[in-house]
């Protein structure tokens, strides 16, 4: 049986359908000097476009929720997160902080490796450090791709938001629990 620790130390390991997949990618915080490749990815992948202002603003404000994830040197996709105060998403109790995924993409040719996946865990990892106690985002009813990671990763949906895109698409609200 082949154990994680007869692997090299620098190489993470994937299970994957049964059978182990080395892990190409690594993942580190966003920094200052990514913001532009950050930028062009979320505008080769989505339709929802910021400005820098807007990711550099979530950078510094909760940096431990803005995941870049790197492959051969580039960067092959992100997470970026807010944290937020608000009621529970599943309908109880008070106020609690939440974390919001606000944006996650990964390049076309870098699909279908795990990229996301990892990114949403390290980005799960990062709202329990800031105390969130679930975590929720929006998505495009059509977007099955991403409907099909998130319920993968535990979440479901809470809610659905008529009219929510500029184009005039329904969201769901997914959330888990953290
Ligand atoms: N079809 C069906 N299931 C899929 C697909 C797909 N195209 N992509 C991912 N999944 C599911 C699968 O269960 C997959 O596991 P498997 O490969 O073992 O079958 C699991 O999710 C994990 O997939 P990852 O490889 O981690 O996902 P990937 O790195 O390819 O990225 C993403 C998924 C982010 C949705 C990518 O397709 C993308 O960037 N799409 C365009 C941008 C986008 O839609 N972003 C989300 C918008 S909502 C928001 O930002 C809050
Ligand atoms: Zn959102």
């Amino acid at each position: 049986m082949l154990k994680a620790q007869h692997l090299s130390l620098n190489s993470e390991i994937l299970f994957k359908k049964g059978g182990i997949m080395q892990q190409t990618f690594k993942l580190r915080k966003f920094a200052p000097d990514d913001l532009q490749n950050v930028m062009q990815i979320n505008r080769v992948c989505l339709p929802e476009n910021y400005t820098d202002f807007f990711f550099m603003d979530l950078h510094q404000r909760f940096p431990e929720t803005f995941i870049v994830a790197e492959e051969n040197g580039e960067i092959a996709g992100y997470i970026m997160c807010r944290i937020e105060v608000g009621l529970s998403n599943f309908g109880f109790g008070g106020l609690i902080k939440k974390g919001h995924v606000v944006s996650i993409a990964v390049m076309p040719q870098y699909r279908r490796k795990g990229i996301a996946r990892a990114l949403i865990n390290k980005g799960l990892d990062g709202m329990q450090y800031y105390k969130a106690k679930q975590c929720f985002l929006e998505v495009r009813v059509t977007n099955d791709a991403a409907i099909s990671l998130y319920k993968k990763l535990g979440f479901e949906v809470t809610r659905t938001i008529s009219g929510y895109y500029s184009d005039g698409e329904d969201a769901y609200v997914m959330t888990k629990k953290l």
